[in-house]
């Protein structure tokens, strides 16, 4: 078990740290008593603490004394200040996972030296233990540091490892992507009520859909397009649907979505680097 014997400490404790301290709870992979949470506000850390076991501290220096795995779980906006908190804390017992949007392994490592920095993008489905994360490793860290971060990550849902430069792009298509999803889900249910079914049955049927639809992908192994296809008969009912989808432009609609969110990250990423 890659985690065995490590105290864990979340930089902040906010609605992503506490979906992966329930990740990793719920799944036997640390006790709440290993892990620490620091944050500025009184209040949610003591629910945090009621909710889940896990220990509070009074701010981020104490936390760099009671775990050796750091985890950064604050907004980007604050980062600096955290990195310059603990920085002094910071010895080779240490190391340090990050999934602040934007924020390169570069830039944390040139607050904190040569520890090793693991740097994950994730998104909001963690909240439900079906994250898509993709991560990647820092200079100095090593295959142990990737394997703890994948443990953590793969508690809340599935985990991929890409190199640095790809992360952008990861932004661009899953960490946006449950929005492009959502506005996907809200028109067909829109149109199942235009074509007169009761808005409860169509939001039924067509989250349903969806998550058939990528159950099929996942568990079928086939190409998305090969099952499209055996769904669709000549001259039928799908078929006519398919022509309205390519009529107005679908794909090159999200091709383009993920063009414009993945080119949005990288501006974004040329902050504090
Ligand atoms: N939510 C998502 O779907 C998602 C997806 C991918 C990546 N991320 C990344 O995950 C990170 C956390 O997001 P989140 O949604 O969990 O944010 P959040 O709920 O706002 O949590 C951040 C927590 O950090 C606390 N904090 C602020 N300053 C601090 C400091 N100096 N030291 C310690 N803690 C401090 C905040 O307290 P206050 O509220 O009192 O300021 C808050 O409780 C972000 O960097 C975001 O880019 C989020």
């Amino acid at each position: 078990m890659p985690l065995d014997g490590q105290l864990i400490g979340f930089l902040g404790g906010g609605v992503m740290a506490e979906s992966l301290i329930g990740g990793l709870i719920k799944n036997g992979i640390v006790k709440p008593e290993k892990i620490f949470v620091s944050d500025p506000d009184e209040e949610r850390l003591q629910l945090l603490k009621e909710k889940t076991g896990i220990k509070t501290v009074a701010d981020n220096l104490q936390l760099t004394q009671s775990a050796q795995l750091l985890i950064i779980a604050v907004k980007p906006q604050v980062i600096s200040e955290v990195l310059a908190d603990i920085k002094q804390n910071i010895k080779a017992e240490h190391s340090v996972i990050s999934f602040v949007a934007g924020i390169s392994t570069d830039y944390i490592e040139s607050y904190l030296g040569g520890t090793p920095v693991v740097r994950v993008m994730t998104n909001t489905a963690c909240l439900v233990s079906e994250g898509a994360s993709a991560l990647c490793g820092g200079k100095y860290a090593e295959s142990k540091h990737i394997d703890i971060a994948k443990t953590i990550f793969s508690s809340v849902g599935k985990v991929v490892t890409v190199k640095e430069e790809l992360l952008d792009a990861v932004t661009g298509l899953s960490g946006s992507g449950p929005a492009y999803m959502y506005v996907i889900l809200e028109a067909l249910i829109d149109a199942g009520v235009r074509v007169g079914l009761p808005r409860k049955v169509a939001t039924a049927l067509t989250t349903q859909t969806m998550l058939g639809a990528a159950k099929m992908v996942l568990e079928t192994g086939e190409h998305p397009g090969r099952l499209k296809d055996m769904v669709i008969t000549p001259g039928g009912t799908t078929s006519a649907g398919m022509y309205a989808l390519e009529d107005g432009g679908l794909r090159v609609t999200l091709m383009n979505a993920v063009m414009a969110a993945t080119e949005q990250s990288k501006q974004m990423s040329k902050g504090p680097k």
